[in-house]
């Protein structure tokens, strides 16, 4: 039997970065999520002909969700804001996905509750919707045991894995699959600052893909040992030598893992380092991959990173790139009350 075009994009490839230091590379991460959501809400007839798709992203989650629906032949709607870019706008709806843009911000600055509360909307208005919730559904991380076999065919023993954190998925269920084989694997999260996720105020943020408004549901605290906040242009300057070191040609989010990862396997050479790649780095071209546009955002895409600052407590990570001893604790125990007061927004 024949692979379709987005099955051959799913499956990610692992290259060796240094001889302890590996990268899991997806062309569309996102892809397997969405795909393994899809598939088990057919399964469980929460999915059938005729239910619309309804769901609230403007990035790599939706792709992958056009991509699966102009193959199920499911209508899709995605809410999104007015941030999303045009190119992958077009792209959603050269797919067939509609998309309705929200332009009211909630109080702490971010689209992301507007966005859930028009969701809602929508659903309420069909007859048949099925919603995906990749901050909350079990399938976004239960869809990483894949990447985590294939890690584990291929390199054996992994003691490091790095990744950045959206909405969790990909680093709590790689890393929840790959602690089965070995449970002292060291778990690092990569975010961005004014992020709720880690346990930092909201506010205005630079880099997309990473970081959050809100805490999902899907980010299990307890399993990282250290989470790194880093700066937009880190994480740019990152991406350019990812591809001028490796000719990996990634987006900002493999940037900033790529960062922290060699970083973390350089000071650790006896041990194994699997780092994260989620996307491909033809959105960015014409920002991240222009020098024009990055000397104009006051980035130098020749410059060395140092290391990053130790923190103690999440609101001491600002500007630069810090480090932080998680120590696998909830988020509750690393800031008090953090979770009864909305993530301090
Ligand atoms: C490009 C990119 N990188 C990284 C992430 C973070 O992944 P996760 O949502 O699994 O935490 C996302 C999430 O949307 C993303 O779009």
């Amino acid at each position: 039997m024949f692979a379709d075009a987005v099955d051959a994009c799913r499956i990610p490839y692992v290259v060796r970065l240094a001889d302890n230091v590996h990268a899991v590379v997806y062309r569309l991460m996102k892809l397997l999520p969405a795909h393994h959501i899809l598939r088990n809400a057919r399964d469980q007839g929460r999915l059938g002909d005729g239910v619309t798709v309804v769901e609230t992203t403007s990035g790599t989650f939706g792709l992958a969700l056009a991509m699966e629906c102009a193959i199920s032949g499911h209508r899709l709607v995605l809410v999104s804001d007015p941030v999303v870019d045009a190119r992958l706008r077009r792209r959603l709806e050269h797919l067939g996905a509609e998309v309705v843009i929200v332009h009211e911000r909630a109080p702490g600055g971010g689209y992301q509750a507007t966005r859930l509360a028009r969701v809602a909307e929508i659903q309420a208005t069909l007859p048949a919707t099925f919603c995906p919730e990749q901050y909350s559904n079990p399938d976004n991380p239960g869809s990483y045991a894949l990447a985590a076999e294939l890690l584990t065919e291929q390199l054996g023993q992994i003691d490091c894995l790095v990744g950045s954190v959206g909405s969790g998925g990909s680093m709590c269920g790689t890393t929840r699959y790959l602690r089965q084989a070995n449970p002292e694997l060291t778990a690092i999260g990569v975010d961005t600052h004014r992020s709720v996720l880690f346990g930092q105020r909201d506010g205005h943020r630079v880099l997309r893909g990473l970081g959050n408004s809100l805490l999902p549901p899907n980010l299990d605290h307890g399993q990282f040992d250290e989470v790194h906040w880093l700066g937009a242009a880190d994480a740019f300057t990152a991406t350019r030598r990812l591809y001028r070191e490796h000719a990996l040609f990634m987006g900002p989010t493999s940037g900033a893992a790529y960062q922290v990862g060699s970083w973390w396997g350089r000071r650790n050479p006896g041990a194994r380092t699997v780092i994260i790649l989620p996307d491909e780095g033809y959105r960015y071209q014409d920002t991240v991959y222009d020098d024009a546009w990055l000397a104009a955002n006051g980035c130098d895409p020749g410059a060395r990173p140092g290391s990053p600052r130790e923190v103690a407590v999440p609101e001491d990570a600002e500007r630069e790139w810090c480090r932080m001893a998680w120590a696998r604790r909830s988020l509750d125990e690393v800031v008090p009350g953090a979770l009864l007061k909305g993530a301090r927004s």
